[in-house]
């Protein structure tokens, strides 16, 4: 399996599991569906759904994905107790292709300080979890935990004990991003050894020293088969390696590589707008493949050489991984049928009412902006999508302030049936505006986070508004486009409220079942 000739490298997304671990990226199981079915659609091998033992609400979420997923397998993570093993297969036990990810530390500081274990005591544990989740499963995962500050002969053996108990993939992980490219080359190099034909190898590369993709292609030139990766290198502390960046650079320099993935790479951009509107972390400018500069040419010189030839300064085109060959596209007098066809080729297949919903919408901001981009429709798609049917509608916002003026907000908000009013003062139109709210709402909610992006460029451009907010023991996050961005805050602001009523609904409902 692990044979020089076998050039397919499975792409194992976990997004929805590693990525969710940044801190304050918690998701819906709305939201995460919503990213399983995109993952689907880019061709992803694996999704890893979760962490089942983590809560019962945790496991719901891995079965209801499980549920819907058919291309592509579907991951449940456990440690080696059993506990653990058999609430991961409770999960996924109904998925068109299930895999058991199974994981246990195997370095002297984990054994010592986490674990209190031995190395004999952690390789039996291996024998006996794999062989468990063997038992149920025919695809089953083995990561050893901190395997780049394990001892490489323990890492080996205990790599060796797990293939004979019947793992068909071994993970070698770098969870803390300490390793350097050459070396985690040699270390995979090994376990494809022990690995020999009856596994495949993976990579799993944090990104603490900013070498987690690096890390990941000297990984696949060493002979892993497996890339560990989440969209727009989300996960905990810096991160994963970006799951875009491994495949770009995978396709785009095959020449070097030599391998391929299943990833159809058109659905790039579209899979890291909406990880970016889920998680509510905003995309650097100039992120690699998905940013919003990284295809722009702003040096006169660079300008030029791409109007005469494109590939004298892209070594891709944007068009491979989904940005818009034109980035003009509509106006206010673009009818619905040519906003459908736009939102097609933008990766969205929308129709009837939700058609309708953001037709109203575009012509709305027609009505603002001259020109319409595609960067403007991604925002009025998760607009919609974040459009669910909520306690609070905002009605109307006014406010006004100044160099030498107290900054006041007053705002109408229908709250269920009734329709409350309420104006505030603050320290800014946004401040004012926001107090406003939480007096309507009756909220005591305190905003946490608050980040404001241009989603083009212009002095038209609509601002992106992403907030965090919390009542103290449940967070919620909400987010809103508008060309004037404190209604923007406003409508962020209403998003979050309604989400953390959500979640306050369904902790009530869990504590009376
Ligand atoms: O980073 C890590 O070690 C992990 C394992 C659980 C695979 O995420
Ligand atoms: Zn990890």
């Amino acid at each position: 399996m692990n044979d020089a000739q076998g050039r397919r490298v499975l792409v194992f997304d976990t997004t929805l599991r590693d990525g969710e671990q940044s801190p304050g990226a918690t998701m819906t199981l709305e939201e995460k569906l919503q990213i399983a079915a995109k993952l689907e659609l880019l061709g992803v091998d694996v999704i890893e759904a979760g962490f089942p033992v983590a809560s019962p609400g945790e496991l719901e979420c891995v079965r209801a994905i499980a549920g819907v997923v058919k291309s592509a397998s579907v991951a449940a993570l456990c440690r080696t107790r059993q506990g653990d093993i058999e609430a991961a297969w409770e999960a996924i036990r109904e998925a068109a292709h299930p895999r058991l990810h199974v994981f246990i530390a195997t370095s002297d500081l984990h054994l010592h300080h986490k674990l209190r274990m031995t190395r004999a005591e952690v390789l039996d544990e291996i024998a006996r979890g794999v062989a468990a989740c063997r038992a149920l499963c025919a695809d089953v995962e083995f990561s050893a935990e901190d395997a780049t500050r394990s001892d490489p002969d323990f890492l080996a053996e205990a790599m060796a004990v797990a293939v004979r108990a019947g793992a068909t993939v071994l993970n070698v992980p770098d969870t803390v991003g300490y390793a350097v490219p050459h070396e985690y080359g040699a270390l995979i190099a090994r376990i494809v050894a022990v690995a020999g034909d009856r596994a495949i190898v993976s990579a799993h590369c944090h990104d603490d020293l900013g070498l987690a993709v690096a890390n990941s292609l000297a990984a696949v030139a060493a002979g892993a088969r497996q890339v560990e990766c989440c969209v727009n290198g989300i996960g905990e502390r810096a991160g994963n390696a970006a799951l875009e960046e491994v495949v770009m650079a995978l396709r785009t320099r095959h020449d070097a590589l030599g391998c391929e993935t299943g990833i159809n790479p058109r659905h790039l951009v579209a899979v890291s707008r909406l990880v970016s509107d889920v998680t509510g972390f905003p995309m650097q400018p100039n992120k690699a493949i998905v940013g919003r500069n990284a295809f722009a040419h702003e040096s006169g010189i660079h300008q030029h050489g791409v109007l005469t030839e494109r590939t004298t300064y892209e070594i891709m085109d944007p068009a491979e991984v989904g940005f818009a060959t034109t980035s003009l596209v509509l106006g206010k007098h673009s009818g619905r049928h040519a906003l459908g066809a736009r939102l097609a080729e933008l990766g969205y297949e929308v129709d009837g009412e939700t058609l309708a919903d953001v037709f109203a919408r575009f012509k709305a901001l027609g009505e603002r902006k001259k020109q319409v981009y595609d960067e403007d429709l991604r925002a009025l798609m998760s607009q919609h999508a974040a459009t669910v049917a909520g306690r609070f509608t905002l009605r109307d916002v006014r406010f006004a302030g100044g160099l030498q003026a107290t900054a006041t907000g007053a705002v109408t908000l229908l709250c269920g049936d009734e329709e409350v009013s309420r104006e505030s003062a603050g320290d800014g139109p946004v401040d004012a505006v926001l107090a406003a709210i939480r007096e309507a709402a009756g909220s005591s909610a305190f905003l946490e986070d608050y980040t404001i992006s241009a989603v083009t460029g212009g002095a038209d451009a609509q601002g992106r508004v992403y907030v965090g907010i919390s009542d103290g023991a449940i967070r919620a996050r909400g987010q809103a486009a508008h060309t004037d961005v404190v209604v923007a805050s406003a409508l962020a602001f209403v998003d979050a409220l309604n989400g953390l009523d959500r979640a306050q609904q369904s902790a009530i409902a869990a504590v009376a079942e």
